[in-house]
């Protein structure tokens, strides 16, 4: 598949996502407690719709058609903002984890418009990397804003008495399955790494070791 077929798919997946965004952040807005929260979910919501149609732009000067491919990452990051909001939390404390699905959002849209941005780079597609750009340093700006607000609710958050949870409901009792699952799955290659006597601090310091030799390479 050459390049641009690739830069397409992304860009369709970006398309999906920002379309998945436009209904899941008006739920945010709603649900925060926080004013400033809210508020900021409201700005970035109109932000949102803006580079719905900056992509619909890149799609014009390509040619092609924006729809075809569905973002399913995006579906999940909003999965779990949908669950941070059903949360059995108050105040602070309940703010904090749509905070939390709100970072992820951000910081999977940053991933997405790097790789868009590279692959348009590479392609000399100077106009759609200027649009994509735009988009990205809203991004950018959006987690910026979203931890900034953090901060006080988070310390409020920490004050917060803790309390009874209710039984767990049939979502999460599955969510703990499958967390159990992906550990399982893990333990293979956990195991290799504890039978060469590897502590953490030595297996952090060879992953350093091993980045400096590939930007010494790179
Ligand atoms: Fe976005
Ligand atoms: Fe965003």
């Amino acid at each position: 598949m050459a390049l641009k077929e690739v830069l397409l798919d992304e860009l369709r997946d970006m398309y999906s996502a920002e379309n998945q965004l436009v209904k899941a952040l008006p739920k945010l807005a709603k649900g925060a407690r926080d004013g400033v929260l809210k508020q900021l979910f409201k700005e970035h919501l109109e932000e949102t719709e803006g580079q719905v149609l900056r992509l619909k732009e890149v799609f014009q000067i390509l040619e092609e058609k924006p729809t075809g491919q569905h973002c399913s990452g995006m579906e999940g990051v909003v999965e779990e903002g949908a669950d941070a909001l059903e949360k059995d939390q108050e105040g602070a404390s309940f703010d904090s984890g749509l905070i939390g699905a709100a970072l992820r959002t951000e910081h999977y849209e940053i991933a997405g418009y790097h790789a868009c941005i590279a692959m348009a780079k590479a392609l000399g597609e100077a106009q759609i990397v200027s649009l994509l750009q735009e988009n990205l340093a809203e991004e950018i700006a959006a987690a910026k804003k979203i931890s900034a607000a953090a901060a006080p609710i988070l310390k409020q958050s920490s004050k917060e008495p803790d309390f009874e949870t209710e039984p767990k409901s049939g979502k999460e009792k599955y969510s703990a399955k499958k967390s159990k699952e992906d550990e399982k799955a893990a333990a293979p290659s956990l195991k290799k790494l504890a039978t060469h006597s590897m502590s953490p601090v030595r297996w952090r310091r060879r992953v350093a070791r091993k980045r400096r030799i590939m930007q010494q390479i790179g």
